[in-house]
């Protein structure tokens, strides 16, 4: 679990709240002045400081140096009584996380917490490409095949530059852990890697969030705000889901990449920043030029440096590796010994079109792994595992088998993958009907055939089709 320092000379708020933190599951440790704080940082790096900005002794704009200096990535919160905001605000200036009023809302509190512990991971766990399936809690970028041969190089190659970056490939494949596998080799590795989510933020708010604003630039802004591209001097943004930006923050961000400074909304002066953007995106960027979606400068402004994530479907013999590693991940996570899948489930995997990639793989492997509790997973629970996965995609309800299938039917169709997707369907279907009606009869063909209402000859025509071989598919009742 997380580790919180609480710095405050506040004894009652550190207490109260180390309680509350604790109840929350976070391990907390305590210190009561500013240099106590450094020294329990030298001690022992926690995954986050929450800190009083007044304290007797060093300041807290102070200790927030003396910290970054220790690690500058290391996640601060700054905690700020009426009267000291402008010293708050010029913390997060300082590349402070965030800073909270007090006295602050709990689930307010809880969220930011639970954010900068997220950002601080990013940047502290380490990415490996390449790896083998037993990674050892470390997050990986799996895959072995030519293409992703290709986007390790392409990251090897853009990393240690301070070129803007433009990663594209459809949702799940990756697009996120490249960037921070690009982070995590540039020479501002050690600085610090900030996450906007275009689409997360809404409109309104993205502008104020990326650029900040002066005191009064709009009604409710009563005091000024740093903009993430401020706070993130000297690092790296990644801006996930730029197709999705609006025109108007295009503008600026174009300008930001031409002119290397940013302007806070109701500003009168440029502010030099120096960023590295790293963009990502699912978004078919030429057509929303087309619709007059997407702005034609900042288009071939980010395209220069692009790096392309295959999708599954283009990369079928990496999907092995990738049970493999879900496998032994998830049953690390789950704290269970790795039961292990059946063949025919392992070609069940094989064959899906996996329309949501690496991330979709991934989610039906765990629900897989607790479907099967325990024991090695079967197709059966492959295939339960996927109707959940895209009932959860569409959120569409229903528990019962036919919403089940529809929801899986759906999310196929959708896929808009398969050439032949009506007959690709239709034996989905038939090898798991085929196979129930053997386990059944215990792998008698005759009373297989005789139940499916078809002679022996066709029965045996199927079963060589859909590759079941009578003991996986007894095993799989
Ligand atoms: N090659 C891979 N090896 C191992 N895990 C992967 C790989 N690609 C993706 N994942 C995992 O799949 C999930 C989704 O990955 P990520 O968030 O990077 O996708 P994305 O391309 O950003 O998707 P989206 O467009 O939906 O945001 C994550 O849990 C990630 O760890
Ligand atoms: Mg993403």
């Amino acid at each position: 679990m997380a580790e919180i320092l609480i710095v405050d000379d506040d004894v009652q708020l550190r207490q109260s709240f180390a309680r509350l933190l604790g109840e929350e599951g976070y391990d907390v440790r305590m210190a009561s002045s500013g240099e106590a704080g450094i020294q329990a940082v030298e001690d022992h790096l926690p995954d986050l400081v929450v800190m009083d900005v007044r304290m007797p002794g060093i300041d807290g704009i102070e200790t927030l140096q003396r910290i970054q200096a220790i690690d500058a990535k290391l996640p601060v919160v700054i905690m700020t009584a009426f009267g000291t905001t402008e010293t708050a605000i010029e913390a997060t200036k300082q590349g402070a996380f965030d800073y909270v009023l007090k006295p602050f809302d709990v689930g307010d509190m809880l969220k930011i917490i639970e954010q900068a512990v997220s950002a601080g991971r990013m940047m502290h766990q380490q990415v490996q490409m390449g790896a083998g399936p037993e990674t050892g809690g470390a997050d990986a970028i799996i895959g072995q095949s030519p293409s992703m041969q290709k986007v390790y190089k392409a990251i090897g190659r853009v990393a240690p530059t301070d070129a803007t970056v433009l990663i594209r490939g459809e949702s799940g494949t990756g697009k996120e852990l490249v960037a921070r596998a690009i982070y995590q080799h540039s020479q501002r590795a050690g600085k610090p890697f900030l996450v906007i989510n275009c689409v997360a933020i809404p409109e309104t708010l993205l502008e104020s969030e990326l650029f900040g604003y002066e005191r009064g630039a709009f009604t409710g802004a009563a005091s000024r705000r740093v903009g993430k591209f401020e706070q993130a001097h000297g690092g790296t943004v990644f801006l996930d889901e730029i197709g999705d930006m609006p025109m108007s923050i295009q503008a600026k961000i174009l300008r930001l990449l031409q002119e290397r400074s940013v302007e806070r909304l109701g500003g009168q002066r440029p502010i030099d920043v120096d960023v590295r953007i790293i963009a990502a995106t699912n978004r078919d960027l030429e057509r929303a030029l087309e619709d007059e979606r997407f702005r034609e400068d900042l288009y071939y402004r980010l395209k220069v440096v692009t790096i392309k994530m295959p999708p599954l479907k283009e990369r079928k013999e990496d999907i092995p590796l990738l049970i493999d590693y879900f496998l032994s991940r998830f049953s690390r996570e789950m704290q269970i010994n790795n039961p292990g899948i059946s063949d025919e489930a392992r070609q069940g995997v094989e064959q899906h079109f996996w329309p949501g990639n690496v991330r979709e793989l991934g989610n039906t492997i765990k629900k897989a792994l607790i479907f099967s509790r325990g024991y090695p997973i079967q197709a059966g629970n492959i295939y339960q595992a996927i109707a959940g996965e895209s009932r959860d995609d569409n959120d569409g309800g229903g528990t019962d088998l036919e919403t089940a299938g529809r929801n899986w039917i759906r999310a196929m169709l959708a896929s808009e993958e398969n050439p032949d997707m009506f007959n690709f369907l239709m034996d989905q279907f038939g090898r798991m009907v085929v196979g129930e009606a053997l386990n059944l009869t215990g792998g008698n063909r005759s009373r297989a055939a005789r139940l499916l209402g078809m002679s022996r000859p066709t029965l045996q025509a199927r079963i060589e089709k859909y590759n079941l071989s009578l003991e996986t598919s007894v095993k799989s009742s």
